[in-house]
């Protein structure tokens, strides 16, 4: 910039960039200095109070203006032109907001079960509905996927192992008396297993509908864990379910149509998929799903549960037995070999899952390194155990 082009105010300045500040505004002004090719700069508070002033040169007022610029600072002009930018219309948030008020909220139909701020539909509950886990923690994030479910819409989660997608799952449905199926398609689960087949049965031949046609005829709730390891013929089966209300024609047992049961929901959980895709590596042999399979998805990045909601689910979990200085302790060290496998230091993840049994061992034991032994550094290979091992070295002072 060449100051010097700028015309000159009655006041002497070349330049006044100012940001809000709450009711005020913090400043930055530019005048000439009497050297030449030299500026003189000072940056005024809301009070009143100047605390720099200084002169600087042509190269360093450049700099200057551009760190200005990236704080907020900017002239009067640019402010206007920022306001008028037709590309950034700043209406439109508000006038969504303001649509979104005057919408009718949704419909609820017979018994409710409060979950987060939502209200699920109350399923009617049976065997197959999971164990409540009283220590269970309901994040504010996961809201988005308690109106997914109670909409009926396709929910997809995806994140490393033991970050807590099946659980969320479980525990939604635990309170709001679901049953819950679940599929895993990283092993030998066959087609047949999925859909149905015929078998013989007192010297009949019987059909024995499989995972799918059952949930969906009995409204329970269906996981396809690890849906990424999926068969092509399992995947093309689904698609057709995908939609809400979508139903599974069965060529196998002649072309019999089902019908989804209105409590039926279709889940999936994924280690690679998407936004995971960065990962690929740790998880072998993972496919890639397609956008178009994807889209027929709510999809959701799971994270590992914070520092400080983990040490509250140790409390919750294990009460009296553990004080909350030592579940802090316990979840920095979860959080930091969670940041050394996110830098590849380690190999192995660290779930919460892994986390609660170590817990439980060493509350057993009162030895948090021999508890170590099977909880951890037995399932993993020596050079991420003797990592790990610093690192809870590192927080807990061995006797
Ligand atoms: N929000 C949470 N509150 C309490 N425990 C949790 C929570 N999330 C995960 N866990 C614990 O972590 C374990 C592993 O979670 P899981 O759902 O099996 O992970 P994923 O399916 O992602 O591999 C669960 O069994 C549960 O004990
Ligand atoms: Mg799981």
């Amino acid at each position: 910039m060449n100051a010097t082009l700028l015309s000159q105010h009655d006041d002497d300045y070349v330049g006044l960039y100012t940001r809000s500040v709450g009711a005020g505004a913090e400043w930055w002004r530019v005048s000439l200095s009497e050297r030449p090719f030299m500026y003189r700069i000072e940056h005024g508070h809301v009070d009143g109070s100047v605390d720099i002033d200084t002169v600087v040169d042509e190269e360093n007022l450049a700099a200057k203006l551009q760190k200005w610029y990236r704080e907020g600072y900017l002239t009067d002009a640019q402010r206007e032109a920022e306001h008028a930018d037709p590309r950034a219309s700043a209406d439109f948030v508000a006038e969504l907001r303001r649509l979104r008020a005057s919408e009718p909220a949704r419909q609820l139909h017979g018994d409710t079960v409060k979950i987060g701020t939502v209200d699920v539909p109350r399923g009617p509950g049976g065997a197959l509905v999971p164990a409540l886990n009283d220590a269970y923690l309901f994040a504010e994030r996961f809201d988005d996927i308690i109106e997914d479910i109670a909409e009926n819409r396709r929910v997809m989660l995806i994140g490393h192992t033991g970050a807590g997608k099946t659980s969320l799952i479980e525990q939604i449905a635990a309170r709001s008396q679901h049953g819950v199926l679940r599929s895993n398609m990283n092993g030998q689960t066959t087609i047949g297993d999925f859909v149905g087949f015929w078998t013989v049965k007192g010297g009949e031949t019987v059909w024995v509908d499989g995972v799918l046609p059952t949930a969906m005829r009995e409204g329970h709730w269906l996981i396809i864990d690890e849906i990424d390891f999926a068969e092509p013929a399992i995947l093309a089966v689904l698609t057709a379910v995908l939609e809400p209300g979508g139903r599974l024609l069965l060529k196998e047992k002649g072309n019999d149509i089902v019908a989804p049961h209105p409590s039926f929901r279709l889940f999936a959980t994924a280690n690679a998929v998407g936004a995971m895709s960065q990962f690929r590596h740790l998880y072998q042999g993972a496919n890639l799903m397609n956008e178009a399979f994807l889209d027929r998805w709510r999809v959701y990045l799971m994270d590992y549960l914070s520092a400080a909601e983990e040490a509250e689910v140790l409390m919750r979990t294990f009460g009296p037995r553990l004080t909350r200085p030592m579940a802090d302790t316990l979840a920095a060290i979860a959080a930091d070999c969670r940041a050394a496998f996110a830098r590849e230091d380690l190999a192995s993840a660290f779930s919460t899952r892994r986390l609660l049994d170590w817990t439980t061992l060493m509350l057993r034991t009162g030895d948090p390194e021999r508890a170590a032994g099977p909880a951890i550094y037995a399932k993993v290979s020596p050079e991420d155990a003797a990592l790990i091992r610093s690192i809870i070295h590192h927080y807990i002072a061995l006797g």
